[in-house]
């Protein structure tokens, strides 16, 4: 298991132009304390600059926090990192990490010969990775004549190469169209569920981290704000109910009759109408007083039900109150 203890880091920058530079601190990453499993991913969320890809390269040993402590299995990473970085890897979104002049072949040749992966061994698993990522048929073709896709296909294998038991993954779809990536999905699950690995994962796309993540972290201004499931998070954050209710004919004024007559019970109920349907939210059960208030409407109801509030919302919202 890794274990990360109030980690923080700051940049030391330079601001200004010539003989007039200053010298000013950021602090990117103020305290983060955060745990992940074997066999377990791991979320890491966040808006711009919260300081994710901070942390991640904390934790892989690539920058030195300013303090804390982190273990993984028990080994003191911050003491030991060359022990660390032989059990990890990392994907990160971008075209970093490869040379452009070698083939794919070679670029994965290279990276195994770095991690002293056993040349017999190497010869395998780069086959297994080049049919992994689709890449099987353009494995000696020089990287530079790929396409940004064909890019990051060949960093996922990359930072497959050692069989890390760890894996960071710092947006790894991005780029990416949309058969690889639910691939790259599907094969994430597996390296956690059957492999046993554990993994940590940011990304921007909601429904990718709902699909994936055991556990979620979520950042703001280097400091962790809320952690949990996701089914925790969404209903610690709201702590509403949300109904949707679909009707047969109704008048263009209908919403605002609505909430009119639920305004009497809950008034902090909100009505809005999308494709899907009319949305309420109220803080409490108002099922009942639905039904009731469209009986009164004259309104048939075709379909009614609760909605649990998705992972994006919780994230708007948390990042509005920040
Ligand atoms: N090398 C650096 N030197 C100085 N400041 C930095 C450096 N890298 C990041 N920062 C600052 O640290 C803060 C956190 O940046 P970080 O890249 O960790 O955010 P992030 O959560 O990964 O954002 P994004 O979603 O945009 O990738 C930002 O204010 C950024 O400007
Ligand atoms: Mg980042």
């Amino acid at each position: 298991m890794i274990r990360a203890e109030h980690l923080q880091k700051t940049y030391n920058v330079k601001v200004g132009k010539g003989f007039i530079r200053e010298k000013q601190q950021v602090k990117a990453v103020k305290d983060i304390s955060m745990q992940i499993e074997k066999g377990k991913i791991v979320g890491l969320l966040g808006i711009n600059g919260a300081g994710k890809t901070t942390t991640i390269k904390m934790l892989t040993t690539l920058l030195s926090p300013t303090s804390g402590s982190y273990f993984m299995d028990d080994i003191d990473a911050i003491k030991h990192p060359i022990e660390i970085k032989k059990r990890i890897n990392m994907i990160a979104g971008g075209e970093r990490m490869i040379y452009w002049r070698l083939t794919a072949y070679e670029n994965l040749w290279y990276y195994g010969q770095i991690y002293n992966v056993p040349n017999i061994v190497l010869k395998k698993r780069i086959e297994e990775l080049l049919k992994l990522v689709g890449l099987e048929e353009k494995q000696n073709v020089p990287v530079e004549t790929f396409s940004k896709g064909m890019k990051q296909r060949l960093q996922i294998a990359r930072g497959l190469i050692n069989d890390p038991e760890y894996l960071f993954l710092d947006e790894p779809t991005i780029g990416l169209d949309a058969v690889v990536s639910k691939e790259l999905r599907k094969h994430i699950k597996y390296l956690a569920q059957e492999k046993n690995k554990g993994i940590l994962l940011t990304s921007h796309y909601m429904s990718e981290i709902e699909e994936l993540c055991d556990y979620i972290y979520i950042m703001s201004d280097g400091t962790l704000i809320k952690q949990g499931t996701t089914k925790e998070l969404a209903a610690n954050t709201f702590n509403r109910k949300n109904y949707v209710l679909k009707l047969y004919e109704h008048n263009n004024d209908i919403m605002v009759c609505l909430a009119d007559r639920l305004k009497v019970f809950d008034s902090t109920i909100n009505v809005t109408e999308d494709s899907e349907g009319f949305h309420i939210s109220s803080q409490e059960n108002i099922s009942l007083e639905l039904s009731k208030a469209c009986a009164a409407e004259a309104l048939f109801i075709k379909e009614m039900y609760e909605k649990e509030p998705r992972l994006e919302d919780t994230i708007l919202q948390l990042a509005k109150e920040a």
